[in-house]
């Protein structure tokens, strides 16, 4: 692979699902008592936003989006702590099957219980108060619950966390006093809470208590690595020693996707409010981005939740006690040339509540360059403009969000940088390298961009936005074979008319040849809009029925054939879960083109993670190891090119000579992977090695593959399914990284490419485009595959969320030179055969 391009857009985002997106109370916890007044409003509003989304979408496990038909009874709980004044803490408290235990909590449920129903409003609804924890303080945890008839449901916008707290703290301070161990209240929080979250400590089931020490200790969801258990509600309270906080990072982590059912929430308190969650997940890690949380003081709550249907294994985590990071403890004075700096404990997720303050100096008449290699600092209902919660500040502007490149200069030789996180909702944080440069010559041999970054001085004026800011295409003179947007952007020629707004302004999509009123066909022709549409073929290729509601027996080059012959006509049928052939057959041979692992983000980097294209395979030919890139397309068999096999070398055709790593990400790591031999080697009768028509074999497995998160397979489109000019694509191998290199690359390598024009592509390759081929990369060089690449996959990611195969690595001219894009092999054209020889 051969690369000279940053990874700018970087479409794979983990999987972060919040389960209700409720408005918090702006209380602060630790310190808040009671908020009354103006905010009244914001937190009625809030309830009846947490009411509707929590009545629609959960209610009745009616997380598949339906709406419930009939109103059913809603319960609404709270919890938060209460601090007790003037009490000794007894260490006895937090077992909470001591006689201490049992003492207190019961005294202050009664207490609790006795607040809400001397309110008449509360009362109705009341139907218990638990305490589930106490910590040095004293700290005691709880949680309250209401049940409201579905006749009562309008009530629902009264249950702020406002009222609660009012009434918790007037009934608390009456009944305190009476009670038989005068407890004496000094503060008061409640937060809404999943009602799924509760738990009855003494109870007992599926409940731990654990003391985290300086070494490191263990626990796991039940009967892990097996699978967890349906409809659980398990809850882990961890405490450490005064003054230390809490790391737990889960080195395996895999729950069902769908966050509604199944999810792992972790809170920096004892009790499970909302005001509190430091994050709540679901899904698969991969070890590239393990889930790592750290506490702000010395509890931490874990809770795994799961609904009737499992099928994963759970998660096993590590935890212990660390020193806690103060203000004092982290930021600092930076006065080195270059270094590095990130947000506290990264990679794990920062500490809640927490300020750092970094000042970067350099020498007299030098500036500061800070670039981000990775930014996500994500809270559910947070504007990123105004970032009123967690966020990074710079010269007055205040960053949160996720960012995929951020890099910022100071004006001065001084720079500085502050970091805050509030009480709830942590991420992953930042890390960011800086330097000092010289402002007359920011930076030397390369384009400076806007925000200070610097890029290759051949990605100014090419057409992408390398610097993120657009600066690098702003102004520039467009070479012949670029089009002048209005704008005043360049853009590649082959671009224009491509139906892809890639100027921005759609002025290279605005005289396409076609008025108004005006269909375009495939080749260019034009036809009346009326037409469209009418059953009848207007278009030589039939484009103008293509993708029609009604079409009846119409079928044109573009139409998705059935198994029985019938012809849908509708763009990209296949597997677009809409059933379009009455046998089905539109939806067959749908598992594929996924990716377990949830992909980490690290911008600028061309290194693939392992996991990131699970369908890669090396084919490693007799002792000289990766010789050619391969596809996994089923358990069974592999797709790659014929050239690998066909070459003036018999020994090339025999399977006995190759092995093909499946799951493999460095070639210097193959432990992990899974290696087999082959059955037999297919390779086209039509199969050309002058001209590289038909450059495609399928090789059979000996053994079948065991898909797992490493290892699946890419999808085959049909033979109609439409990849357009413009669309973004990436090609992945262990190519050299620049032409005439000799060494292949050691780590995975991908590449974004574009899949280019055939008109284009045929000038371009001076009229050696055959039908089965396609150009895919840069006209302005670059970017491309290289040698060691062929036979590997080129896929693109399409609406029904699948990666499907289009194109498999074949030739081109050199590597990344300019004009002379990469050349593949059209999977669509050559879909028949592939199904001819494998059945698939
Ligand atoms: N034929 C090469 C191989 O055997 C692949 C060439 C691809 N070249 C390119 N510029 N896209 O690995």
């Amino acid at each position: 692979m051969n690369s000279a391009r940053y990874d700018n857009e970087n479409n794979h985002a983990e999987r972060v699902d919040f389960l209700t997106n409720r408005e918090k109370s702006p209380a602060k916890k630790r310190t808040t008592g009671l908020v009354i007044g103006v905010l009244l409003g914001v937190l009625v509003l809030a309830a009846v936003t947490a009411f509707l989304i929590w009545f629609f979408l959960f209610k009745d496990g009616g997380a598949d989006g339906t709406i419930s038909k009939q109103r059913s009874a809603a319960l609404q709980v709270f919890s938060g702590h209460l601090k007790l004044k003037d009490m000794q803490y007894d260490q006895k408290l937090e077992d909470t099957t001591s006689t201490e235990f049992s003492g207190l909590a019961d005294n202050l449920q009664e207490i609790m219980a006795a607040a809400y129903k001397k309110d008449p409003f509360l009362a109705k609804y009341y139907t218990k108060s638990v305490i589930t924890a106490f910590s040095e303080g004293v700290i005691a945890y709880h949680w309250t619950q209401f049940d409201i008839p579905p006749e009562h449901l309008e009530v629902l916008p009264e249950f702020t966390e406002e009222l609660i707290q009012k009434k918790l703290w007037a009934g608390v301070q009456a009944h305190g006093r009476l009670s038989r161990q005068n407890i004496q209240i000094r503060e008061i929080t409640a937060s809404y809470t999943d009602p799924r979250m509760t738990r009855d400590p003494r109870a007992q089931e599926c409940f731990f208590r654990l003391e985290a020490e300086p070494v490191m200790q263990t626990f796991q969801s039940p009967d892990f690595p097996l699978i967890y258990p349906a409809k659980s509600r398990c809850q882990w309270q961890i405490r450490a020693p005064e003054n230390n906080s809490i790391s737990v990072r889960f080195n395996k982590f895999h729950i069902e996707d769908d966050c509604a059912n199944d999810f792992v929430s972790i809170y920096d308190s004892l009790s499970p409010d909302n005001s509190q969650a430091i994050t709540e997940k679901c899904g698969q890690r991969p070890p590239s981005n393990i889930l790592q949380v750290v506490s702000s003081s010395n509890i931490l709550l874990v809770n795994l939740i799961s609904d009737g249907e499992v099928q994963r294994p759970g998660f096993s985590a590590e935890y212990k006690a660390i020193p806690i990071t103060t203000s004092e403890s982290c930021g600092g004075l930076l006065t080195n040339v270059t270094g590095q700096f990130s947000s506290p404990l990264y990679p794990s997720f920062y500490p809640p509540a927490l300020d750092c303050n970094w000042t970067i100096q350099v020498g007299a008449g030098q500036k500061v360059r800070v670039e981000f290699l990775l930014f996500r600092m994500k809270e559910p209902g947070v504007d990123t403009r105004t970032c009123h919660k967690d966020y990074v500040e710079v010269l007055g502007t205040k960053y949160c969000g996720e960012r995929s490149s951020l890099s910022l200069t100071s004006t001065t030789n001084k720079l500085d940088i502050s970091f805050h996180s509030d009480e709830s909702y942590t991420d992953k944080g930042f890390i960011a390298n800086y330097s000092a440069y010289d402002p007359a010559n920011p930076c030397p041999g390369q384009f400076p961009c806007a925000s200070g970054t610097c890029i290759a001085k051949a990605l100014h004026c090419d057409g992408w936005n390398d610097c993120g800011d657009r600066s690098d295409e702003i102004g520039c003179k467009c070479d012949t074979d670029q089009f002048a947007c209005d704008n005043g952007m360049c853009k590649p020629n082959y671009w224009v008319c491509d139906r892809v707004n890639d100027c921005g302004d759609n002025s290279d999509e605005k005289h396409c040849g076609c008025g108004s009123s005006e269909w375009r066909c495939g080749d260019g022709t034009c036809i009346p809009k009326e037409v469209m549409c009418d059953t009848k073929k207007d278009c030589e290729d039939g484009s103008d029925e293509a993708s029609c509601e009604v079409s009846p027996g119409i079928c044109s080059d573009y139409s998705f054939r059935c198994d029985d012959k019938s012809c849908v006509n509708k763009v990209n049928a296949d597997c677009d879960r809409v059933d379009d052939c009455a046998d089905g057959s539109d939806e067959k041979g749908c598992d594929c083109g996924i990716r377990p692992y949830k992909q980490s983000r690290i911008v600028g980097g061309q290194n693939a993670e392992l996991g990131e294209w699970p369908w890669q395979v090396s084919l490693h030919f007799m002792a000289r190891g990766h010789v050619c890139g391969a596809s996994i397309i089923s358990d069974r068999w592999l797709l790659s090119a014929a050239h690998c096999f066909k070459t003036s070398s018999p020994e090339n055709h025999l399977t006995a000579n190759w092995k093909a790593f499946s799951g493999l990400q460095d070639q210097a790591k193959q432990a992990g992977a899974a290696v087999r031999t082959l059955k037999s080697i297919i390779t086209h009768p039509s199969y050309n090695p002058m001209t590289y028509d038909y450059d495609i074999a399928v090789l059979e497995l000996s053994e079948p593959l065991k898909f797992s998160n490493t290892i699946q397979p890419v999808c085959l489109p049909a033979r109609t399914h439409v990849f357009p000019p413009g669309l973004p694509c990436w090609v992945t191998g262990w190519g050299t990284l620049r032409e005439g290199a000799q060494k292949i690359s050691q780590q995975l390598q991908k590449a974004e490419v574009k899949i280019i024009n055939d008109t284009v592509c045929n000038v371009v390759t001076e009229g050696q485009l055959t039908s089965r081929m396609l150009c895919s990369g840069f006209l302005s060089g670059g970017v491309d595959a290289c040698q060691g690449d062929s036979g590997g996959p080129l896929v693109c990611f399409e609406d029904n969320a699948k990666w499907y195969q289009v194109g498999i690595v074949s030739w081109g001219e050199g590597c990344a030179r300019r004009n002379k894009p990469g050349v593949y092999s059209r999977v669509t054209k050559l879909r028949d055969w592939i199904s001819e020889k494998t059945g698939l």
